[in-house]
């Protein structure tokens, strides 16, 4: 939120003030900011930003019968409110988020903490922040608001009485997170892992190393960047950390770890580890599905300890957190067949993961059904990739492996090529016919995971199936 003059506003966004109805360059703003018309509340700034499909421009009108105290746009649009126009209206909200951050910073006791890493951006905010709520008023991002829109989008719902602001940064490209980040220099920086997702746009993953470190670069000094010490890439980031005069808190399940977690174990109610910090151990019992949260969740510790919260406190409030965030790993159906829908997203990392909690979570007397869509934005190293997937779910024994979509058709043939029956390997180019399949397909004691990518548009098949199932 922002309380600020409109022409302190203009001048933060190098914007040329046209004012409008009564306002003068004294006129005190204080409202709520968004790029979407509908969400404006009366005094609200409306940002109208020129999309793909529509251009936010054209609904400046709609802000203002909603009560919008100010525009910024890249034209002046209309008579009935004062517009501060800038040359790019992306580039002004990240000029907004950070004046309103250091404003709130130079008077409050905001701490911010940022979080990267290719798999668990956002089931690590989401945990950390139902850990920090605990301690005071938390600002986390919705859903996984984590690009150039929506991470300063967030950063201006800090008020003065907020005590942590929790940031996913995601990269669509190097250079992304540097200027994310660098609009807050978070107190901490977490980084889960360096992976394959979204290696496409990169070019590999020592690309993908360099464009995570950027958030261990933008640390204010002081500051604390929280590693996984488990993985390589991400350990090879302490020198940064020591550059900026930083220090390091590892998290892991080996002995290096500060923050550790071990005797790990995986069922289909959740996930259960011991946690030691600083000498003192206490049992964790996960509902969050899959050994892979583990990490995300040690993660979570070592930053909200780090902030001064207890262990103790850190476990009772992650305990009463049931699913990570919707289509991740996401329970649907009943005992008799459970649907696991993780098609939110998928990369290598998370493909495996998925794979092996549904290996990990079938009894004996169950049966494993993956069904899979394409991992999208993986560009040269695709074609390999799925590969590797048919391998991993044939190497498992998955018996039923059904594929779905035409982006999705070289895993099948790779399963079928690795040695998976005609039967046990089927396609289906959509997912209504995949549907059609398994509702005559699925018998009690199935275990059926769901995984693709956003792309793919699985997570809608997932849903239905949980329903048919429920
Ligand atoms: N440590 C991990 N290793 C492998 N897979 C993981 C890990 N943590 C989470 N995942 C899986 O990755 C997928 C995405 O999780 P989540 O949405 O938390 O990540 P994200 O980094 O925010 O993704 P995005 O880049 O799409 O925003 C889910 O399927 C989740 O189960
Ligand atoms: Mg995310």
């Amino acid at each position: 939120m922002i309380h600020l003059t409109l022409a302190r506003m203009s001048e933060a966004l190098h914007g040329e003030l046209h004012l409008a109805g009564g306002d003068t360059p004294d006129t005190i703003v204080s409202g709520a900011v968004d790029t979407d018309s509908r969400l404006i509340e009366a005094g609200g700034v409306f940002v109208a930003k020129p999309g793909e499909t529509t251009d936010g421009h054209r609904f400046v009108g709609a802000a203002v019968e909603r009560g919008a105290a100010v525009a910024i746009v890249e034209h002046v649009v209309d008579d009935a409110v004062s517009q501060i126009v800038v040359a790019d209206v992306v580039a002004a909200l990240a000029d907004l988020a950070r004046l309103v951050v250091a404003d709130v910073r130079t008077r409050g006791s905001l701490r911010i903490v940022g979080i990267t890493g290719s798999n668990g951006k956002t089931t690590t905010k989401n945990l950390l922040a139902r850990i920090l709520e605990g301690e005071g008023e938390t600002v986390s991002p919705k859903a996984s608001f984590n690009n150039e829109v929506g991470a300063p989008l967030t950063m201006l719902r800090v008020t003065d009485d907020t005590r942590f602001l929790v940031s996913e940064f995601g990269a669509s490209a190097p250079g992304e997170i540097a200027r994310l980040a660098g609009l807050v220099k978070p107190d901490i920086g977490v980084v889960l892992m360096v992976g394959m997702a979204h290696a496409g746009g990169f070019g590999g993953i020592e690309a993908t190393f360099a464009a995570k470190s950027e958030l261990v670069r933008a640390l204010r000094p002081g500051g604390i960047a929280v590693l996984n010490a488990d993985d390589s890439r991400v350990a090879a980031m302490a020198p940064i950390a020591a550059e900026q005069g930083c220090s390091v808190v590892w998290f892991g399940r080996g002995d290096a770890a500060e923050v550790r977690g071990d005797e790990v174990v995986v069922s289909a109610s959740g996930t259960t580890c011991r946690v030691t910090v600083a000498g003192e151990t206490l049992p964790l019992r996960l509902r969050v599905l899959g050994e892979h949260h583990v990490m995300n969740a040690l993660a979570a510790i070592a930053a909200a300890t780090a902030l001064g919260v207890p262990l103790a406190d850190c476990i009772e409030r992650l305990e009463t957190i049931d699913i990570a965030e919707r289509w991740r790993m996401q329970p649907l159906g009943s005992d008799r067949v459970r649907i696991i829908n993780d098609a939110y997203n998928a990369s290598p990392d998370s493909m495996a993961a998925a794979l092996r909690t549904l290996a990990q979570i079938t009894g004996p007397d169950e049966r494993m059904v993956a069904v899979l869509g394409a991992m999208s934005e993986l560009g040269e190293f695709s074609g390999e990739e799925h590969d590797r997937v048919a391998e991993l779910a044939v190497r498992l024994r998955i018996p039923r492996i059904v594929v779905v979509g035409a982006d999705a058709r070289r895993l099948f043939i790779s399963a079928i090529g690795q040695g998976s029956w005609d039967d046990e390997a089927v396609f289906f180019a959509s997912a209504d016919e995949a549907y059609d399949y398994l509702l005559s397909e699925l018998r009690d004691g199935d275990r059926v995971l769901v995984k693709s990518s956003n792309a793919a548009g699985l997570r809608f098949l997932g849903d239905r199936l949980g329903e048919s199932f429920s």
